[in-house]
């Protein structure tokens, strides 16, 4: 468990002094991942370092079990940290040492007896699937493969927090898929609270249980994945689930940009607003995803029916719905108003 309470972080004093993390508020259950997402410069990086107090908070509390780590005096402070697991966007491995060797550094550094050493070593390998590269250097791994060292590396003191920042930025899809499977992996078997820093949202979408947008040092949004995606006027929400571009409308129809959820609107609910204004739907883009056992979804579709009676029949099935406003004499380009230059951090 880590709570943050109140953090804040300014570098420098006077009048050239820079608050770069604002009065936080962060809770992370055991068992949860969150991602901290936002523009570069936001602060994540400094609440990561913060958070595993590599940095020194000015003010305010972070809280991991139960005690404040950020008014230790600094010899107590060597011991809290072994709480908390760190994984950098480059692993950061020693290139002379072996993966194993890499993962039995924090170990040795704590006096663990050789044979325990390796025993442990043996098992955090297994659990990040590299037993087999155990006597590999790092040139010899793969990009994936090195950060599978790191986490391993990271997870050797039995940390109850593991942070991570950008680390899956420049691993390409496929890695990242796997790195996230097994972060959730050691999520559940660990019971650990995973601060994951990342401005990809496509990963935030995969890997997160809630996640919490910053913005000039506070945040400025945060909550459960699913609450986020289905919260119409929610930035985050927006930039975690885009709209596929849109197929151009039949000549006379109007296409509506609908969104809806499982929980509040029927799977047949196409057939059912079909029915009800007696026209085919045109289904012009849609897309759908499933986060905690709720499917989320948005569609553009094309129909003639005139603006209030479409608007009733979409309501009458729990959908959210807008027309969109075709602008210019090319509908293919007229994309569903929102404002996609805030949702492009990457
Ligand atoms: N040691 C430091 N001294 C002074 N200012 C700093 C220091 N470290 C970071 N900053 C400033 O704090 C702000 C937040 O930086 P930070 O690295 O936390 O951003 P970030 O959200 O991680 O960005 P990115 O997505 O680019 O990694 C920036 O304006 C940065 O210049
Ligand atoms: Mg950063």
């Amino acid at each position: 468990m880590i709570t943050l309470k109140k953090l804040t972080k300014v570098y420098g004093n006077g009048p050239g002094a820079l608050t770069v993390l604002d009065n936080l508020d962060i809770e992370v259950a055991p068992g949860e991942i969150l991602a901290v997402t936002g523009p570069s410069g936001a602060g994540k990086s400094t609440l990561a370092q913060c958070i595993g107090l590599l940095e020194r908070p000015t003010s305010g509390q972070v809280i991991v079990n139960g005690e404040d780590l950020a008014s230790l005096p600094e010899r107590r402070l060597r011991v809290a940290r072994r709480r908390i697991g760190t994984i950098f966007q480059s692993a950061s491995l020693l290139s002379r040492s072996t993966a194993a060797q890499n993962v039995a550094l924090p170990l040795q550094y704590l006096g663990v007896t050789p044979a325990e050493t390796k025993a442990r070593v043996a098992e955090l390998l297994e659990r990040v699937g590299l037993a087999h590269r155990a006597d590999h250097y790092p040139f010899e791994l793969s990009g994936g493969q090195r950060q599978r060292v790191g986490i391993a590396r990271a997870l050797a003191l039995r940390p109850s927090v593991l942070l991570s920042d950008e680390a899956t930025s420049g691993l390409d899809p496929e890695t990242t898929l796997s790195m996230v499977a097994l972060l959730r992996q050691l999520r559940d078997d660990l019971d650990l609270a995973v601060v994951f820093v990342t401005h990809e949202m496509d990963t935030v979408l995969h890997v997160a249980d809630t996640a919490a947008r910053l913005e000039d040092g506070r945040i400025v949004e945060q909550g459960r994945l699913v609450d986020l995606v289905t919260d119409h006027d929610s930035v985050l929400g927006r930039a975690l689930q885009p709209r596929p571009a849109a197929a151009a409308p039949a000549p006379g129809s109007t296409p509506w940009a609908l969104s809806y959820d499982s929980r509040a609107v029927p799977a047949d609910w196409l057939q059912r607003v079909s029915a009800e204004l007696g026209e085919p739907l045109a289904l012009l883009a849609a897309s759908i995803q499933s986060i905690d056992g709720t499917s989320t979804g948005t569609a553009t579709v094309g129909l003639r029916a005139p603006a209030h009676q479409a608007a009733a029949a979409f309501a009458r099935q729990g959908l959210h719905a807008v027309p969109v406003r075709t602008a210019g004499p090319d509908p293919v380009s007229t994309a569903v108003p929102r404002a996609t230059e805030e949702l492009q951090w990457a």
